[in-house]
C-alpha cells in the first residue's frame, strides 16, 4: 500500500502545490477529496507558474490520473475556465476525472455566501465567498445537487429550478436581494455539465482499484488542519475536512487504507481570514515575514496575517491527522531576521498548557511561551544546493523542530523552484 496524504498541518497557504507536484511525479494516480475553487495552488516548473484551484498538480505531468473526488464541491463554470487555462499552457487534461458524486455549487450558493458574509459584519468568517459553506451546507441538508444527476435531464431540470425558486424566496425576502435569473442559470449549466461530461465517472472503484493494485496514490489535501470544520478554529474554518480523516469520506477508501501522512508546515504561521492566531505579529517582523515570504491569497490576493512558529498547534495537528513525516516550507522566508522564536506552550490565566483548547473565547486567552533561537542573518540560503550546505542556524531551526514535534523533515524547501527542495526522506515506498 504505497499511499501517501499530503496535507496542510497549519491553516492553510502552507505551500502544499509545490510538494504534491514534487510528489505528483513520482505517483500513479492523484486525488483531491475535498474543498472547492477556495483553494489556490501555486506551482513552479522552471520559468513558468501555474495556478490550480480545483485540479490536482499530477495533471502537469501529462498521464498521471488526476481524480476530484466525491468530498469536493465542483464549480463547473470555474472548473472549465481551469480547464482552459491549462490547454492554452499546452497540458493535456486527458487524465482527469471527475466523480459524479460530488456536488455543485451554483450561483445561488455564491450569492448566499456573500450576502451572509456582508451581514456577519465584524463578525465575518472572512470566506473566499466561492459559495463553499452554502453548497456543503445543502449536501448535508439533503437538498444538494450531484453531477451524477446530470444524467438523468429531466429531474436535474426540475431539481435545479426548484432549488433555485427556493432560493430565491429566501434571497428577496430575507435579504430584499433581486432574485437570480432561473432560466439563466438551467441553460448555463446544462451547457456547463456537457462540456465536463467526458471527464465524469463513478471515481471510487477507480480509486480502489489502484490502491488494491499497490500503485502509489496521492492524496491532496486543501486549505490546512485548523481549517477543518471540527478540529479547526470553528467558526472561522472552511466548510470542509481538510485532515486525514477527510480522505475516506472523501473518496471512498477505507481508514485502514491510509498509510504514510506528510504535513507541510510553513517554518512561521499564517492565516487568512478572522478568528484567533495565538503568535500573530502585529509589528514589522510580521511586515517583513509578509513582504519576504510574499504572502497573498493566491485565490482572493488578501494579505495574510503572520506569526511565528506555534508548535502546540503543530502537535494538536499531529495528532489528529497522525502525521509521519514533515514537510517544511519557505524556511528562506526568515534569513535576515536576527532572532527566531518557537511557540512551545501557551500560558492560560496564570498556567501552561500544551494542547489546543477547543473554545474560541480561550484560546484568544492564550499567550505564547517563546524559545528564542539565533536566526541566519546575514547568509544566503538560497546558494545552498543540499540541505547539508544549508546555513548552521537554519539547521538547528529544522532540528528543533524536528525534537519538539517528534517527527522528522522529510522534506525541506528553501524557495519557489524545485531545485530549492531538499528531500531528506524517501516517501513513497
Ligand atoms: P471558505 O472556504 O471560502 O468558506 O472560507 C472559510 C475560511 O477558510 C476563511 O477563513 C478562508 O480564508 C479560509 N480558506 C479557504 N480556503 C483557503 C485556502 O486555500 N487557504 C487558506 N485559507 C483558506
Amino acid at each position: 500500500m504505497p499511499n501517501l496524504v499530503i496535507l496542510g498541518a497549519q491553516w492553510g497557504d502552507e505551500g502544499k502545490g509545490k510538494i504534491t507536484d514534487y510528489l505528483a511525479k513520482e505517483s500513479d494516480m492523484v486525488v483531491r477529496y475535498q474543498g472547492g475553487d477556495n483553494a489556490g495552488h501555486t506551482v513552479v516548473i522552471g520559468d513558468q507558474k501555474y495556478k490550480l484551484h480545483l485540479i490536482p498538480s499530477g495533471i502537469l505531468y501529462g498521464n498521471v490520473p488526476c481524480i476530484i473526488g466525491n468530498g469536493v464541491v465542483l464549480n463547473p463554470k470555474s472548473l472549465i475556465e481551469e480547464i482552459k487555462y491549462l490547454e492554452d499552457l499546452g497540458i493535456s487534461l486527458d487524465s482527469l476525472m471527475i466523480s459524479d458524486r460530488a456536488h455543485i455549487i451554483f450561483p445561488y450558493h455564491i450569492e448566499i455566501d456573500r450576502l451572509e458574509e456582508e451581514a456577519r459584519g465584524k463578525k465575518k468568517i472572512g470566506t473566499t465567498v466561492k459559495g463553499i459553506g452554502p453548497c456543503y451546507r445543502d449536501k448535508v441538508e439533503r437538498t444538494g445537487i450531484r453531477i451524477c444527476d446530470f444524467e438523468y435531464l429531466d429531474s436535474f431540470e426540475e431539481k435545479l429550478r426548484y432549488n433555485i425558486r427556493r432560493k430565491n424566496d429566501f434571497l428577496t425576502k430575507y435579504y430584499e436581494a433581486d432574485p437570480l435569473d432561473e432560466d439563466k442559470i438551467v441553460k448555463e449549466y446544462i451547457g456547463y455539465l456537457n462540456k465536463l461530461k467526458k471527464y465524469i465517472v463513478n471515481t471510487q472503484p477507480i480509486i480502489r482499484k489502484a490502491v488494491n493494485e499497490g500503485k502509489k496514490v496521492l492524496f491532496e489535501g486543501a486549505q490546512g488542519t485548523l481549517l477543518d470544520i471540527d478540529f479547526g478554529t470553528y467558526p472561522y474554518v472552511t466548510s470542509s475536512h481538510p485532515i486525514s480523516g477527510g480522505i475516506p469520506i472523501g473518496t471512498g477508501l477505507s481508514p485502514y487504507d491510509l498509510e504514510k501522512s506528510l504535513g507541510v508546515v510553513k517554518a512561521y504561521t499564517t492565516r487568512v481570514g478572522k478568528g484567533p492566531f495565538p503568535t500573530e505579529l502585529h509589528d514589522e517582523t510580521g511586515d517583513y515575514i509578509r513582504e519576504k515570504g510574499f504572502e497573498y491569497g493566491t485565490t482572493t490576493g488578501r494579505p495574510r496575517r503572520c506569526g511565528w512558529l506555534d508548535i502546540v498547534m503543530l502537535n494538536y495537528s499531529r495528532d489528529i491527522n497522525g502525521l509521519t513525516t514533515m514537510a517544511i516550507t519557505k524556511l528562506d522566508t526568515l534569513s535576515g531576521l536576527d532572532k527566531l522564536k518557537i511557540c512551545v506552550a501557551y500560558e492560560l490565566e496564570g498556567k501552561k498548557i500544551d494542547y489546543f483548547p477547543s473554545s474560541l473565547e480561550t484560546l484568544s486567552k492564550c499567550k505564547p511561551v517563546y524559545i528564542e533561537m539565533d536566526g541566519w542573518k546575514f547568509e544566503d540560503i538560497e546558494k545552498a544546493n543540499t540541505y547539508e550546505e544549508l546555513p548552521e542556524n537554519a539547521k538547528k531551526y529544522v532540528e528543533k523542530m524536528e525534537e519538539l514535534t517528534g517527527i522528522n523533515a522529510g522534506i525541506v524547501s528553501v524557495g519557489p523552484k524545485r531545485s530549492e527542495t531538499f528531500i531528506r526522506e524517501k516517501l513513497f515506498i
